[in-house]
């Protein structure tokens, strides 16, 4: 699970960097939106899956879905305000942050890899 869990989000930011492409060039990026928001449901559901796999849910998890739940409202904001032209670059700070953040949880936890 934690393979399908890794391959949900890298996918997902292939498409958050694609779309913020496709805007730039003023494209329809509606339907691509679209499956990036399946994604998320991915992300979100091998997460759960996992936590609910768990002998006993602590508070890194806790505090590693949090983050992830924001993370992933941070993508849908950008490309929001993305597509309505407004400046994100206040938003892009506090999503590598976060991202980096997330992943040393994700990989500092002990499922799947475990290098921190
Ligand atoms: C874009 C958002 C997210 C990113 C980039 C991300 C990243 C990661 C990474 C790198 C791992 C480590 C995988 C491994 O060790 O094999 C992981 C594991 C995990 N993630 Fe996420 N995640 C995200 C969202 C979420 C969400 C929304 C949830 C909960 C609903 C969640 C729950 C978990 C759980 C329970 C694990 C297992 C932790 C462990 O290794 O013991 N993640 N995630």
């Amino acid at each position: 699970m934690t393979h399908a869990h890794i391959t949900a989000w890298v996918v997902a930011v292939i498409l958050l960097i694609v779309l913020l492409f496709l805007q730039k060039q003023g494209k329809n990026t509606k339907v691509l939106h679209m499956i990036l928001r399946v994604f998320y449901l991915l992300i979100i559901g091998t997460g759960i899956v996992m936590l609910f796999g768990l002998y006993q849910i602590t508070l890194l998890y806790i505090l590693k879905s949090l983050l992830g739940v924001v993370l992933i409202g941070l993508f849908e904001m950008i490309l929001v305000r993305g597509k309505k032209a407004v400046n994100t670059k206040n938003l892009w700070i506090p999503f590598v942050i976060l991202f980096i953040v997330v992943l040393y949880l994700g990989f500092k936890l002990p499922l799947g890899f475990y290098w921190f």
